[in-house]
């Protein structure tokens, strides 16, 4: 794994972050309902409805965290699912879920989103959620899941994005790097990690810009919506 830095919005290295995500799998879910009201489970439902499209055999979730999203393509049908995170807390946890769930045609693997372990071509459809902002170069990252995606194959990525209203962005923010980081602070006891999350969203690109990034790549279609009250965006694009 290389800590070399390129996009701004980065501001830990990648060794930092995954022990940062090591520290706070425990309380990871709980986290993630409490922020958004729940609101998160239906956001990775609705990724992974796009992301199958008229169907997918195989798929694969980068930064696939404690497994939602991938157990979520695999309740959606696709037979051969794949999590790819490099936190090791975090893949015992998406093991632990499949097992605890008894799923079977998800498999979930260590290994770094900037250099993954899969030939040119393997996926027909690729999903990441919170994920890219971690990455220490958006661009690259989005060249390397293109990478692994067979043409026509589907990309979709969820993620936070900077409200487009100055007033409403002003709001949030007061919640977001107030009570997060608070809220972050009492439940898994890492303020720390939880005030990176507000800092990380506020230096990631506004859609459009990320939209141009993926038509950078040999993404095509690409289009986005803004869900979440406008502070997610979904965004896909089909590999040419
Ligand atoms: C905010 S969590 C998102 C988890 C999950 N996708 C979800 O829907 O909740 C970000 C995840 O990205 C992973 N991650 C960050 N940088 C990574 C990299 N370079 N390679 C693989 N995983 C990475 C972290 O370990 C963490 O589990």
């Amino acid at each position: 794994m290389t800590d070399e830095l390129k996009n701004p919005g980065a501001m830990l290295k990648p060794t930092d972050v995954q022990g940062m995500f090591d520290r706070i799998t425990p309380r990871y879910d709980l986290m993630n309902r409490l922020m958004t009201g729940g609101r998160d489970v239906a956001w990775r439902q609705e990724a992974a409805r796009i992301a199958i499209g008229s169907g997918a055999e195989r798929a694969l979730d980068v930064a696939t965290g404690t497994g939602d999203l991938a157990l979520e393509l695999r309740r959606q049908g696709v037979p051969d699912v794949t999590g790819l995170d490099f936190s090791g807390e975090m893949i015992a946890s998406a093991n632990a879920k499949r097992q605890t769930r008894g799923v079977s045609g998800v498999t979930f693997l260590q290994g770094d989103a900037m250099n993954m372990p899969f030939p040119d071509g393997s996926f027909d459809a690729l999903t990441i959620a919170w994920g890219l902002r971690n990455l220490p170069d958006y661009q690259a990252g989005i060249r390397e899941m293109s990478r692994v995606l067979r043409p026509e194959g589907r990309l979709v990525i969820l993620e936070m994005t900077p409200l487009q209203n100055k007033t409403l962005r002003n709001a949030f923010n007061l919640y977001f790097h107030n009570v997060v980081p608070m809220l972050g602070g009492l439940v898994s006891g890492d303020r720390e990690a939880y005030r990176y999350l507000p800092d990380s969203v506020g230096a990631f690109p506004p859609a459009d810009e990320l939209a141009g990034m993926m038509r950078a790549t040999n993404l095509r279609n690409v289009r986005y919506k803004l869900i979440g009250g406008g502070t997610v965006a979904l965004h896909i694009g089909i590999r040419d």
